[in-house]
């Protein structure tokens, strides 16, 4: 059984003043509930105060995006290491934001989960498609060069901590969501690749993530397949309440 991840992105929301109060308000919603995990991730501005604000609690908290380099002369990165002195223990990666607006691509992802993997923080590695590549017939063929792009040596032992999210270009903040029945469709195909490159025991413990327009309303649904192992939800994670409710399906 694979415990399900609830994750939290907020994007490019909130201060830490209401970093602040929006944890006042979750954690009694979620107190004792251990059913899954759960993660938020803030913008790097919220990190230090959600860390703060969520201590003694089951909320882990991670980041949006790391660097692969431990340091150097790259203005506006962050790299693990400084993270990881803060207590972040989660880090999004290659999402479909990043992709599209900040040119990040399959091998930039590559780097980027190696170096989170190796230095200890668990990745959540974001594959997905586009509407033209969905209605083209091309949904499989994207999920699959994504991942073995992603996944470029690394080793199964190496990946131990690795957690996929599918999340549909097309879906995201759009209000459109994938049917449950399609979405699982989706994951077993990334888990079929995640067994012929990390084999099958691997693939079998490998948590996969839905992310595209979960709401209170359709979490339950979506999180009743089988194959869906969580969630990774953007704007209905912002309000305390909704991002309870998600997690409490
Ligand atoms: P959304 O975003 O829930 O607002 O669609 C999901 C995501 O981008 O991770």
């Amino acid at each position: 059984m694979r415990k399900k991840v609830m994750a939290a992105n907020w994007k490019m929301y909130k201060t830490p003043d209401e970093t602040r109060d929006y944890f006042r308000d979750f954690l009694p919603l979620v107190a004792g509930h251990d059913r899954d995990e759960i993660v938020v991730c803030p913008p790097y501005t919220d990190v230090a105060t959600a860390i703060e604000s969520a201590r003694g609690s089951s909320v882990a908290i991670g980041v949006q995006n790391v660097h692969w380099k431990a340091d150097g002369a790259y203005t506006g990165e962050i790299s693990a290491p400084m993270l990881l002195c803060l207590g972040v223990t989660h880090v999004i990666i290659g999402h479909s934001e990043r992709r599209q607006y900040f040119g990040e691509t399959d091998d930039t992802v590559n780097l980027r989960l190696k170096t989170a993997l190796e230095s200890g923080l668990t990745p959540i590695c974001c594959v997905g498609e586009v509407l033209q590549e969905r209605e083209a017939g091309l949904t499989d063929d994207v999920l699959r060069r994504q991942c073995v792009r992603a996944f470029h040596a690394i080793s199964a032992k190496k990946a131990a901590k690795l957690i996929v999210a599918y999340e549909p270009v097309w879906a995201i903040g759009t209000g459109k969501t994938a049917t449950p029945e399609l979405a699982a469709e989706a994951h077993a195909v990334i888990r079929s690749e995640a067994v012929e490159i990390f084999g099958e025991d691997f693939a079998g413990q490998l948590r996969i993530l839905y992310g595209g327009s979960v709401k209170p309303d359709n979490a339950k649904a979506l999180m009743s397949q089988e194959e869906i192992d969580g969630a990774l939800v953007g704007g209905a994670s912002l309000d305390p309440k909704s991002f309870a409710a998600i997690v409490k399906y």
